[in-house]
């Protein structure tokens, strides 16, 4: 896997080495486009690029938008050598990713996460996509960045609900193989997300089209994915890291019966992720429906619902099984709490 993570003034220099020579345009969105402030100051050789700005929003990770970044492209006239620096959070670097690995057959990008979540997780690792109708990441492709430049200043503007929501990542990647990193949940910053970017790295160096490995990134994003497609149409859409929070705690409840998740460890991740998240408000109506998205989840084959479950804190297990019963009963505890 050919992708390169720098870091603050790292990042920079290897930036505007790169500017020197090559031509680049910006994508951000329109509230990220606050960031191009500390870009500038950060690099000023980025301040004379063209900018390509989409509107914010999960809603908005589709099709449509995409075509439209392609559009603005072909004007500036963007040629195979073009780089795309994806500025903002996973909307961003999935949909920029995604428009830059299909335009003329592929150029080259540079993610430049501007959230908590895209910084430890959804700028690493090559995933690209958007979404299809209610369906998460339907449309996509495996292509690695040429680089991930990570600066936490940028989260000085990030509102707090989604700063919260990217804990949910740094929370799963501790539950499915670094406990150590629940110990630096409250201390420096900077710290933890470079310990969550190396488990991400790792899990993907080790399986980059995810054939087996790199499956356990998707502890709680199972019943995660439908919950968060569920509400997507909503009033009150929930947030991926809320979402993914929901799925860990069922995740993790079911994982007791079939894999042996014993009652300490199952207590200690309760714990943990209830000092972070609010449980997110889901009547049996709903419920309902999220189980009838679980089957779309394009990680599934033979129609069967796979999960990535627990064994021990840290230690995940690919390709369980688990019957609907069982998911009503998670379900029922994870009601209890909210
Ligand atoms: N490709 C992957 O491997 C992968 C992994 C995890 C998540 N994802 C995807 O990432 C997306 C979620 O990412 P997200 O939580 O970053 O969502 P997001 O990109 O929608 O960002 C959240 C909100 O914060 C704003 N924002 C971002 N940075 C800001 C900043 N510094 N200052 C002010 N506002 C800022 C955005 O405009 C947006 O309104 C989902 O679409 C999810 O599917 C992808
Ligand atoms: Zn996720």
């Amino acid at each position: 896997m050919k992708c390169e993570v720098f870091f603050r003034e790292q990042a920079w220099a290897y930036l505007t080495e790169l500017l020197a020579s090559e031509k680049a345009v910006i994508i951000c969105d329109s509230n990220t486009k606050i960031c191009l402030n500390h870009l500038y100051k950060a690099c000023p050789a980025t301040a004379i690029l063209p900018i390509i700005e989409i509107p914010a929003g999960e809603e908005n990770k589709k099709l449509n938008t995409c075509e439209k970044v392609w559009y603005e492209l072909i004007e500036l006239n963007a040629n195979r050598k073009t780089i795309l620096l994806n500025l903002g959070g996973g909307v961003v670097t999935d949909l920029g990713g995604f428009a830059a690995s299909t335009f003329m057959r592929g150029i080259r990008f540079v993610n430049i996460p501007t959230s908590m979540l895209a910084m430890v997780d959804a700028a690493i690792g090559g995933k690209t996509g958007v979404d299809f109708g209610s369906l998460k990441n339907m449309i996509g492709t495996f292509s690695q960045p040429k680089a991930v430049l990570i600066d936490s200043n940028f989260l000085k503007t990030l509102p707090k609900r989604h700063y919260s929501s990217g804990l949910g990542e740094v929370l799963k990647h501790a539950f499915i193989s670094d406990v150590a990193i629940l110990d630096l949940m409250h201390a420096n910053e900077d710290e933890l997300i470079s310990v969550s970017v190396n488990t991400k790295m790792n899990v993907v160096k080790a399986d980059e089209f995810e054939a087996g490995e790199r499956k356990k990134l998707n502890f709680g994003h199972t019943i995660g994915h439908a919950v968060e497609s569920h509400f997507l149409a909503t009033q009150n859409p929930v947030y991926h890291g809320e979402a993914v929070a929901a799925g860990m705690l069922m995740e993790s409840f079911v994982s007791q019966s079939v894999c042996g998740l014993d009652e300490k460890d199952f207590n200690s991740i309760c714990t943990m992720t209830d000092s972070i998240f609010k449980r997110v408000l889901i009547s049996d109506l709903d419920w309902i429906e999220i189980k009838k998205l679980l089957v779309y989840d394009k990680k599934n084959t033979n129609g069967n619902t796979q999960f990535v479950l627990l064994s021990k804190l840290g230690e995940a297990v690919i390709d369980q099984e688990v019957s609907e019963e069982l998911l009503d009963k998670a379900f029922s505890f994870y009601l209890k709490k909210s």
